[in-house]
């Protein structure tokens, strides 16, 4: 069907929430991908650090269509045993507690907000300013950006708002009616934001000396995204529940809430529950997901090739380069435009988060030519 096909389909049957480039894509190969006309453009997006190991990886592709063919679903009345395997290796990896799965990042906060108010009851939970942590209502609660949450008050009361940057007022925001601070150790969808160590500490400290949970949102920033598995190595500050999704699945849609030893039994039978979740093939590709990921060097690498991305972005004179391995932003005075130019012109996939910031998220297996490939499509970008 042609491009003008689906855009007046578009317009006359789709709720319209989303603003789309016009360009239909309709194969994808490592970093590369394709649109109708059989175009090649970079991939430098991966779906918003869905496509960790790039367009149709041939481990995920090959476990996810064995499960496709065995068995699709069964739900979670029955034992299956991918969902199972894949929530052992989660928590051995991380924080050693329980898994609950879900269909994405939103849900996982969900599931992480209702343990905390579980642990305790009525309990205020603390975000921070730029957060991010989802659409539903609960995780809508915690994301304090006036213009997402103002229009569908009430929103769910008991969400305590600090600035970014205020380690004080974080320490004085958790006391013993707290159930929980709840924050991204790197801001994803406000621009690539970290957070300071001092600011990680503070919640770390403030939640022990008040009985509160500690929740790290890594649902971008997690699955090997900065070089490390999970971004709260990078300072060392573990928190008690982490949420998951986007890259678990390495393209198929997936959340998990994981928790640390002490919290696995907090929610209890009944107390929450998806009719999808944690089901056989979401499971099988999240395991071929981690089971690239966990090859001997893969986190090197990306680590490595981070810092090519990163110095290569400063050699071409970007302004605000940031982040952490490939999780990447730089300043640019009209950045919706710049990325419109970039893909429409350069076939380099980029995206803006507001109006001033480019934001690369390439595939964690992107090669170091084809970042040097993707610099020099960025130049054009370039003041
Ligand atoms: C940090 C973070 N949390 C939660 C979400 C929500 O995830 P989903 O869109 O899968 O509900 C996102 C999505 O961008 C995110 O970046």
């Amino acid at each position: 069907m042609a491009l003008e096909d689906l855009q007046a389909l578009e317009r006359d049957h789709l709720v319209p929430t989303y603003a789309r480039h016009p360009v239909e894509f309709v194969r994808g190969e490592g970093t590369r991908l394709f649109d109708e006309q059989g175009n090649e453009y970079l991939d430098f997006l991966a779906g918003i650090s869905v496509v960790q190991l790039g367009h149709s990886h041939p481990a995920w592709v090959e476990a996810v269509t064995d499960q496709v063919a065995r068995l699709a679903h069964v739900g979670n009345l029955y034992y299956s045993e991918p969902g199972i395997r894949l929530a052992q290796r989660l928590a051995d990896l991380s924080l050693g507690g329980k898994v609950f799965f879900t269909n994405s990042g939103a849900e996982a906060n969900e599931c992480a907000i209702k343990l905390a108010r579980r642990h305790r009851a009525h309990g205020d939970i603390v975000v921070v300013e730029g957060g991010f942590h989802g659409r539903t209502m609960g995780a809508l609660s915690a994301t304090p950006q006036e213009a997402k949450q103002a229009p569908f008050a009430p929103l769910v009361p008991g969400f305590k708002v600090v600035g970014r940057g205020d380690p004080q007022a974080l320490r004085d925001a958790v006391d013993e009616r707290t159930a929980a601070v709840l924050l991204e150790p790197i801001q994803g969808e406000s621009g690539i934001h970290p957070l300071s160590g001092e600011m990680l500490r503070a919640a770390r400290e403030a939640a022990d000396a008040a009985g509160a949970l500690l929740i790290f949102d890594e649902v971008q920033c997690g699955m090997g995204r900065t070089g490390a598995m999970w971004a709260f190595e990078q300072e060392g500050v573990r928190p008690d529940v982490m949420t998951l999704a986007k890259g678990l699945g390495g393209g198929l849609p997936i959340g998990a809430c994981v928790t640390s030893p002490d919290y696995g039994d907090v929610l209890q039978p009944g107390d929450h529950g998806s009719t999808f979740a944690g089901g056989p093939i979401v499971c099988a590709g999240a395991n071929a997901v981690l089971d690239v990921i966990g090859e001997p060097g893969f986190l090197a690498s990306v680590r490595a090739k981070g810092e090519v991305l990163r110095s290569g972005l400063e050699r071409l004179g970007l302004e605000g380069v940031r982040g952490q391995g490939l999780m990447v932003a730089f300043r640019h005075e009209d950045a919706p435009a710049a990325a419109r130019s970039l893909l429409l012109d350069q076939r380099l996939v980029v995206n803006a988060t507001g109006p001033d910031t480019i934001r690369l998220l390439p595939p964690l297996t992107v090669s170091a030519a084809e970042i040097e490939d993707a610099l020099e499509r960025l130049g054009s970008a370039a003041p």
